[in-house]
């Protein structure tokens, strides 16, 4: 059973003070910091690019999950991988090649995260399994935080956990979007070991981030 990680998203945070936000993740125990990308095109939001990323990487130990949801994707991904991405994570829709787009990030010595939207099949990456670190299940539609769970993903996970067995390919499976104190433990028993949350983490509990992400990682 692989360890459960939590990847708070910097999407909830307090924008005007980000650099503190992620310290105070840092010392809530946060195993990966979650970076939501946005291009105003992709998704119906602009947040933040590679100088913003880059200069919260100079402070900050913990490793950088980005989740570019950009396209064109394939262009970027040095930019990203310049500003300290540790895992970059696209959405297929993005890229004409995503044979190209996965080698890419993998030459650059990143970890490599392929994301699917909810309505986005796994028959979209089957073939490059062997290939990805890491696969991002939306349970939002992406674009913005707060959004509702959508529980239906979950048979997504079993799905791909499935194929895991069948295919003896390694990799982890992060889901991300609605995710609170609630459906945490039905993620986790369909097989996601990486968990995304940006509200539940900022807001629940007066902001303690520390017991948020503890109550998220206890089964
Ligand atoms: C949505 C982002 C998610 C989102 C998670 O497009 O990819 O990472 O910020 O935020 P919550 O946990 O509030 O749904
Ligand atoms: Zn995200």
């Amino acid at each position: 059973m692989k360890k459960i990680q939590i990847s708070p998203s910097i999407l909830s945070a307090d924008f005007s003070q980000l650099g503190n936000e992620i310290k105070r993740l840092e010392e809530g125990g946060a195993d990966l910091i979650h970076v939501d990308v946005m291009d105003g095109h992709f998704v119906p939001n602009l947040t933040i690019g590679p100088p913003v990323i880059k200069a919260l990487k100079k402070n900050c130990s913990i490793k950088f999950d980005v989740h570019l949801m950009i396209s064109p994707v394939h262009k970027y991904i040095d930019a990203y991988a310049d500003a300290g991405a540790d895992i970059i994570t696209f959405h297929p829709e993005a890229t004409d090649d995503l044979s190209a787009s996965i080698k890419k990030i993998k030459d650059l010595g990143k970890k490599v995260g392929v994301s699917l939207n909810p309505e986005t099949k796994v028959s979209v990456i089957k073939d490059y399994l062997d290939q990805i670190d890491l696969i991002l299940v939306m349970s939002v539609n992406p674009g913005f935080g707060g959004q509702k769970f959508m529980p239906e993903v979950l048979e997504k996970i079993k799905e791909l956990r499935n194929i895991q067995k069948e295919k003896n390919v390694d990799f982890d499976i992060e889901i991300d979007g609605g995710i609170n104190f609630e459906n945490s433990k039905i993620a986790i028993e369909a097989g996601a070991n990486i968990l995304v949350s940006g509200t539940t983490i900022f807001k629940s509990n007066n902001g303690d981030i520390k017991k948020n992400i503890d109550l998220l990682k206890s089964k």
